[in-house]
């Protein structure tokens, strides 16, 4: 069974906004050289202060706008944070949520990453929850242990929100900005148990890789995952348009 594809951009703490003018403009061109729309849906995740300047770009197209980041609660003393409902009212598209970065240097654990995807959902925007093992865990026969704790917050949404379009990302923490990705068989084995274990009750589920994906990882793989999370590669544009096309399928 297959999902929606998605090719999402996470810029990371990457990009002006004249530097994010000229990406935009860049897929836009290479958007509208083909005969055929593309079948995939695009995504990109710049930084908070940007992302207006992002919507604005690619208003009146298909491509999604994100963000990187959210706190759960609505309003308050958070002082730094920002909010779903702001994110809501900016016309945000999607939300990555417990990406590693934020999990490691951040100190994101489970609990408060849970919190956060529930509030994602109950405020329309579509989240995409990241999960992934560390190279000891792999090392130690943990990967399943780790990803089975790391999805107990989609196992704990309530029954009432199953019909949501839900995405998650397989990142192994290993893979990400090394250069060194995940060999396809190892990204069939994890995402068919992630899929296998949430698709009856997330019926329009998608579960994406992540982790220095580049143009031949998305051709490899694009038979055994929704698509892709893209880090590095995603900052140039032609780069990260070929990336796209090549998830297609
Ligand atoms: P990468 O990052 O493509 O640079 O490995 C992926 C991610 O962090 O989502």
């Amino acid at each position: 069974m297959n999902g929606q594809r998605y090719v999402l951009a996470n810029f990371k703490m990457n990009k002006n906004a004249g530097e994010i003018k000229k990406w935009a403009d860049q897929i836009l061109q290479l958007m509208y050289k083909r005969r055929e729309k593309i079948r995939v849906k695009i995504g990109v995740a710049p930084s908070f202060v940007h992302i207006l300047t992002a919507k604005s770009l690619f208003q009146g197209t298909d491509i999604m706008v994100g963000a990187q980041n959210m706190y759960y609660e609505e309003r308050g003393a958070f002082t730094g944070e920002v909010s779903v409902s702001q994110l809501k009212d900016i016309g945000v598209d999607f939300v990555i949520i417990g990406h590693s970065e934020r999990r490691k240097i951040f100190k994101e654990d489970n609990e408060l990453i849970e919190k956060k995807l529930i509030s994602a959902i109950r405020y329309g925007i579509l989240p995409v929850l990241c999960v992934g093992e560390t190279l000891g865990e792999r090392e130690n026969g943990l990967t399943e242990k780790v990803i089975d704790e790391q999805l107990k917050a989609v196992e704990r949404i309530p029954d009432e929100m199953m019909k949501i379009d839900l995405v998650i990302a397989y990142e192994p923490v290993w893979a990400i900005g090394t250069g060194i990705p995940a060999k396809p068989d190892q990204i069939a084995e994890v995402i068919n148990k992630i899929k296998n274990k949430l698709k009856n009750k997330f019926p329009k589920i998608s579960v994406l890789y992540g982790g220095s994906i580049d143009e031949n990882v998305a051709k490899e793989i694009r038979h055994i995952c929704d698509g892709g999370l893209v880090g590095s590669a995603s900052l140039d544009a032609q780069k990260f348009y070929k990336i796209a096309e090549n998830f297609e399928i």
